[in-house]
C-alpha cells in the first residue's frame, strides 16, 4: 500500500479522499427525506384521467399555461383551484365568459375537468414567489408548509 501511493505522488490518496466524500454524500442524498413532497389530494383516479383527457381533447392548453407552458390568452390554470376556488372553476366551465368559449360541456364533464384541476393543483406551486438556497444547492420552496405535509 505505502509503495503504491508514493509511485503516484499521492494521486491514489487524493482518489480515496473523493470517493469517501463522493459515497457519504451519496449516502447522504439516499437517505434525506425530499424537501418538497407531494399533498394530499394528488392521487389520480378515473375521474382525474377522464379530465385530463377532456383537457385535452377541447385544447385548453392552446389558451391555458401548466407551470407557464401554454398558450397564453388565458390565465395559467396550474393553482386556480385553490386560488379562485372550484365555484369559479365551475361558472367558467358552465358559461364561458366574453373571452373564453362556452364548449357546452355535461354536468359530467365540468366534474371531470375539476377534479383535474384540482390534481394539478396538488401536484406543485406556479411561480414560486417564496423560496430559499440551501448550502447544498437544493430549493426549499418555502410556500410548501412541511409540518402540515407530514
Ligand atoms: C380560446 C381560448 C380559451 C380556451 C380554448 C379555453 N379557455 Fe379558459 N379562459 C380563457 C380566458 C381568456 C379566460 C379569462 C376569462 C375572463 O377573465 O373573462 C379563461 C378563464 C378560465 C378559467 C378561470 C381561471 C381564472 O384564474 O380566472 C378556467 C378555470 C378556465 N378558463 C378553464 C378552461 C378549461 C378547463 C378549458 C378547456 C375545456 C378552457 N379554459 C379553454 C380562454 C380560453
Amino acid at each position: 500500500m505505502e509503495r503504491l501511493f508514493r509511485s503516484d505522488n499521492g494521486r491514489s490518496k487524493i482518489f480515496v479522499v473523493l470517493f469517501v466524500v463522493f459515497a457519504l454524500y451519496t449516502l447522504f442524498v439516499a437517505t434525506s427525506t425530499p424537501l418538497i413532497q407531494k399533498q394530499d389530494g394528488f392521487v389520480a383516479n378515473q375521474t382525474t384521467r377522464k379530465g385530463k383527457l377532456l383537457f385535452q381533447e377541447y385544447n385548453c392548453i392552446s389558451c391555458h399555461q401548466f407551470y407557464g407552458l401554454g398558450g397564453y390568452m388565458g390565465p395559467d390554470l396550474t393553482n386556480s383551484y385553490s386560488e379562485k376556488g372550484e365555484d369559479v372553476i365551475r361558472t367558467f366551465l358552465k358559461n364561458g365568459s366574453d373571452k373564453m368559449p362556452d364548449f357546452g360541456l355535461s354536468e359530467g364533464e365540468i366534474e371531470s375537468l375539476v377534479a383535474y384541476l384540482k390534481l394539478v393543483d396538488a401536484s406543485g406551486y406556479y411561480p414560486v414567489k417564496e423560496y430559499e438556497l440551501t448550502w447544498f444547492g437544493t430549493v426549499i420552496n418555502k410556500e410548501v408548509d412541511l409540518e402540515k405535509l407530514k
